[in-house]
């Protein structure tokens, strides 16, 4: 009957264990090609040196600015660092958070930068003295000259930035502005910031992952196999940029016809395929897709979809955690159906929640395999029985959706034998953990530009 016919076209989604362990192994290959200076420029997944080599001692005190561009929101915060008696780090934060308006995403890379951010921030901006840090959410090679933008992800495309110096342009837009004195000292990749945020808290954390709008993670490298950079002491971490996994094609065999017209109708085809199959941006789309399949099919709402549900973007990621939240009387579900114009019997609800269900697993299995991957790897290169390791994690989806976070945690459990993992939630954002390195970085000249 037809749960049954459903239940068969979404076991499409499911992954199991050999496949994960297939796919983790494959991530495990393309990210030792992208730390080889012979492979790296093919690589699929680019494993970007950040020169954070070690995680904060000592200290720098004073104001930072940091504006975090994340894929939600623009937060500006004002972060003190100081000491305590005890010499110890002491952050205090004042955060004002935007959410990202479109016109932002799309306009000129001057416009980004200098109206939407710097117009909004006068005040905070002069009250800041020793820095303005700017905390992308995008690959960003980071080095003496300042930070080079890789490419745009997650909507952003800002027509002027892509290859250029962003640090660059942001100074000679304060520069124009010409009523802020203050430089930009730091740029770091969000992932990074989220590790040092939770560092803060627990030593051993040193591995950082976003799963929200995009996705992506980084962890702390032997600097011996970093061979973009000269010298073979201690650690370094690295920005995976693992989001571009599946470039080379090594995801062909696990990609389905959904995720095949999400990444066509894409502002990047053919990029970012890994992050496609997790992140937040995406996930709402893809089950929208299912269910314009199903009804296709005549298996849901008695073969009639609404106009709206034929739209793009209408269901939004938000409406899967509700779907997911629903209490079982399916009051949230029918509630969210008819916002979509459609008009769901009980059974309807229960197929949509299955739906739900089968992409964001699918979501956080994929994510599982990566992660377990970078922390495999990382116990191979220690030579260690048994690795204990904190991972510090953000994002929109880990944050809010009702069972992700679980259904990943266990599958990384499962994934990695001989490992003792923890997971902590960055709780302010990543501004501070920028503001720590930044801090830090200033002192040991281990510079982020
Ligand atoms: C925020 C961090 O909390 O999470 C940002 O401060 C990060 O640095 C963001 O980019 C990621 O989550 P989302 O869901 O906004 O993409
Ligand atoms: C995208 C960006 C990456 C960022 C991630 C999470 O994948 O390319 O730099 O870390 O989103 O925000």
């Amino acid at each position: 009957d037809k749960i049954l016919t459903v239940e068969h076209i979404l076991s499409e989604f499911r992954l199991n264990k050999e496949e994960l362990k297939e796919i983790m192994e494959r991530m495990q290959r393309e990210m030792k090609r992208g730390l080889r200076l012979e492979t790296h420029e093919e690589a699929s997944v680019k494993m970007l040196p950040t020169y954070v080599c070690s995680t904060p001692e000592g200290s720098e005190v004073g104001d930072f600015l940091a504006l975090d561009l994340g894929g939600t929101n623009f937060r500006v915060m004002l972060v003190k660092v100081g000491e305590d008696e005890e010499g110890s780090w002491k952050v205090e934060t004042k955060n004002q958070m935007y959410s990202i308006p479109e016109d932002a995403m799309t306009g000129t890379a001057e416009m980004v930068m200098h109206v939407r951010f710097l117009g909004k921030t006068p005040h905070q901006a002069q009250e800041a003295s020793s820095g303005l840090y700017l905390l992308f959410s995008c690959a960003a090679r980071g080095h003496r000259q300042g930070g080079i933008l890789l490419n745009w992800t997650k909507g952003f495309k800002a027509s002027g930035a892509e290859g250029n110096n962003v640090v660059g342009l942001l100074r000679d837009a304060i520069k124009r502005r010409g009523d802020i004195e203050m430089d930009v000292v730091a740029m770091v990749n969000d992932t990074v910031a989220t590790m040092i945020s939770c560092y803060y808290e627990d030593r051993s954390c040193e591995v950082g992952i976003i799963v929200g709008t995009g996705c992506n993670a980084c962890y702390m490298e032997e600097m011996r196999t970093v061979e973009l950079v000269e010298g073979d002491e201690g650690r370094m971490c690295v920005n995976t940029e693992w989001g571009a996994f599946g470039g080379n094609g090594e995801l062909e065999d696990f990609r389905l016809e959904y995720d095949r017209v999400v990444d066509e109708i894409s502002i990047n085809p053919g990029q970012q395929l890994y992050e496609k199959l997790i992140s937040g941006k995406y996930m709402g789309e893809l089950v929208r897709l299912v269910l314009v399949k199903l009804v296709n099919e005549d298996l849901l709402f008695n073969g009639e979809a609404s106009e709206q549900l034929k739209t793009r973007g209408s269901f939004e990621t938000r409406y899967v955690s509700q779907v997911e939240s629903d209490s079982g009387d399916r009051k949230q579900i029918y509630n969210i159906l008819s916002s979509l114009g459609v008009l769901p019997s009980e059974l309807d609800c229960d197929i949509v929640r299955l739906v739900c269900e089968s992409v964001s697993t699918r979501s956080a299995h994929f994510c599982s395999a990566g992660l377990a991957g970078v922390i495999n790897l990382m116990r191979e290169r220690r030579s260690q029985e048994v690795l204990k390791i904190t991972v510090g994690v953000d994002g929109s989806v880990y944050k809010l959706h009702p069972c992700f976070r679980d259904r990943f945690h266990k599958m990384v459990w499962e994934l990695t034998p001989y490992c003792e993992i923890t997971f902590i939630q960055s709780e302010e954002g990543s501004g501070r953990g920028a503001a720590l390195i930044s801090a830090v970085a200033c002192k040991m000249a281990a510079c982020l530009l």
